[in-house]
């Protein structure tokens, strides 16, 4: 199927690695235009090499001064505005995987809040409007089964990806008739590298496979599989957001996708 991408301008944030980095690769397949982004420029050049990109957009999305520079290198690369974002940049900023909720601190949320949620508005508050003046665009933000479904650990990122769909529901019902959707897509556990280091490093052995990893840590209950059997990969999330993507997808918006293997138990 001809998805009809070819040359759209686009922007993935966090995508000098993991699921940004597969989403990227996959859109470039199918003939965007890609500008490749994180903090540092030298891992999201060799990234932006490899896939052909339009170029690369460097700059810390925590903070309002670093989406601005963000965005301007991108309009810069793409020599145009922005058709498709994707904000997939964010994570755990803190790390809490550990702490109840009553142990995480305000400023441990608020940290949270500006690299999964404000990162996201940002970037949306610059590039939307070129959108809306263009008759089309796509917004698609990355979000987390945990905004849904949290653990009892970590509530200042899950807290964070809820309040991101929230944001992209509001979004869509903003942009009634205009050409444009705004979706959310949510992983359950996804296998990357940081994920692949961690397994080998925790069993001390650097030969492990994906398998092996996700065996060892299912087997130590660090979380359950899913009924797919298997973790995620960037792929599996870069098939939906190839689909959202796609000007055949304009009658979807203001949905949550979830990508999690049936992780999230719900109808
Ligand atoms: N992996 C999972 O199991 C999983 C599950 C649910 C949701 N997610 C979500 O999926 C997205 C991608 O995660 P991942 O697992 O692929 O993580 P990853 O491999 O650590 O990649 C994160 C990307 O985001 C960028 N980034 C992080 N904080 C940033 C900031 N403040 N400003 C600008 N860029 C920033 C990083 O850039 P640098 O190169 O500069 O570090 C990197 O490119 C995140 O939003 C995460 O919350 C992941």
């Amino acid at each position: 199927m001809d998805l009809q991408l070819k040359g759209r301008r686009t922007l993935v944030t966090g995508s000098s690695s993991g699921i940004g980095e597969g989403i990227a690769r996959m859109l470039a397949q199918e003939g965007c235009a890609v500008v490749v982004h994180g903090r540092n420029r030298e891992r999201a050049e060799t990234v932006a090499a490899e896939i052909k990109a339009a170029g690369v957009a460097i700059g810390d999305l925590s903070t309002d001064e670093g989406a601005a520079a963000v965005h301007a290198e991108a309009l810069a690369a793409l020599g145009g505005n922005i058709e498709i974002l994707i904000n997939n940049a964010g994570g755990s900023s803190t790390g809490n995987t550990t702490k109840t909720p009553i142990e995480i601190s305000p400023a441990d949320w608020i940290s949270n809040y500006h690299t999964n949620t404000l990162a996201a508005v940002r970037l949306c508050g610059l590039a939307v409007p070129d959108m809306v003046a263009a008759q089309w665009g796509r917004v698609i933000n990355v979000s987390s089964a945990v905004a849904v479904q949290p653990n009892n650990m970590g509530a200042d990122y899950s807290g964070a990806k809820a309040a991101l769909n929230n944001f992209t529901l509001s979004l869509a019902g903003s942009l009634k008739g205009v050409g444009v959707t705004a979706n959310t897509v949510s992983p359950g556990i996804i296998m990357v590298d940081g994920m692949l280091r961690f397994g080998r490093q925790k069993y001390g052995d650097p030969n492990l496979t994906i398998e092996g990893v996700t065996q060892r840590l299912a087997a130590d209950k660090v979380f359950d599989l899913p009924p797919a059997g298997r973790l995620g990969t960037p792929q599996d999330l870069a098939l939906v957001i190839c689909m959202l993507a796609s000007p055949m997808s304009g009658f979807i918006t203001g949905a949550n996708y979830r990508v999690d293997g049936g992780q999230v138990r719900t109808v």
